[in-house]
């Protein structure tokens, strides 16, 4: 699918990998949604988008993927700013550490568990299947494509480290949608694929102590350094551009293999 013109929507786009994706987006010609539940960084972003590729080319939507009222209430805004969009990147997500027999002998709260798979999982496939509904209504464009849906898992799908459960089990969960939900979204011409990054330069990662920095980033085989946003937006803008790809997980490591803690 061509980008420019596209009106896109990006969950989780006020910060880190979803904000370099809505940046890119914008590069590319693309009217990008930052939906977001931190509705200040959203604005921020989304003003900062407008000031670099002219106003209008980005609108913040308040949203809680979680909460199916709130993303509806985005889908309207950023409809009614940039008519139907063709695009979803699912980039919002949380992460958490928690061992299943803690330390002291009890057991991890079930609370940490429900909390990171339904935001993480639930949340994606909650957003996604209000989308889908949306962008199957449309007409096709050359070709019979509709639209193109992301998702974000992580190389924790496949090898999570200790205290990872919850998290690898949200991430995988979206590694085992990708496939079913590009056979079903087939027939309306929305093509599926994910994206399961390795060790990036977000926020997050950036607030630990040097020496960790230094040293996640030398376990990366080639390149060793931890990934730029930039690179996973790159990716995630092909995916969009290449009609070919559908049903996929790609890692995106530097060949990164998790050592289990
Ligand atoms: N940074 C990495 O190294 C890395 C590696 C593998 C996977 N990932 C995944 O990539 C995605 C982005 O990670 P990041 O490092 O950019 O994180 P980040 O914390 O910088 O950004 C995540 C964004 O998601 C938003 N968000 C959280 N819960 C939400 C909800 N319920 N509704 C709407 N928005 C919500 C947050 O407000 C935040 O702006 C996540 O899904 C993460 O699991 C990141």
């Amino acid at each position: 699918m061509k980008i420019e013109g596209q009106a896109a929507l990006v969950t989780g786009g006020a910060s880190g990998l979803g904000e370099a994706t809505a940046r890119e987006l914008a590069r590319l010609g693309a009217k990008v949604a930052v939906l977001d539940l931190n509705t200040t960084l959203a604005e921020k972003v989304a003003a900062e988008i407008g000031a670099e590729f002219g106003d209008g080319r980005a609108v913040a939507c308040s949203c809680d993927i979680t909460n199916t009222d709130s993303v509806n209430a985005a889908l309207d805004k950023a409809a009614a700013a940039h008519g139907p969009a063709r695009i979803l990147m699912n980039v919002a997500g949380i992460g958490s550490a928690k061992r299943i027999v803690a330390k002291d002998g009890n057991p991890a709260p079930l609370e940490d568990f429900v909390r990171v798979v339904n935001v993480n999982l639930v949340g994606a496939y909650n957003i996604s299947r209000l989308y889908a509904a949306q962008c199957a209504k449309l007409d096709p464009l050359e070709g019979g494509e509709r639209g193109v849906m992301l998702f974000t898992a992580s190389v924790a799908a496949f090898d999570g480290q200790v205290g990872q459960q919850a998290y690898s089990a949200s991430k995988s969960g979206l590694v085992g949608m990708t496939l079913p939900m590009a056979r079903d979204l087939a027939q309306h011409g929305i093509r599926v694929c994910t994206i399961a990054p390795g060790l990036f330069a977000t926020p997050l990662l950036k607030e630990l102590p040097e020496a960790i920095q230094q040293s996640l980033a030398a376990s990366i085989p080639f390149p060793p350094r931890l990934g730029k946003p930039s690179e996973f937006a790159e990716l995630a803008c092909h995916i969009v551009a290449n009609g070919h790809l559908n049903g996929e997980v790609i890692r995106l490591d530097g060949a990164l293999r998790m050592a289990p803690r």
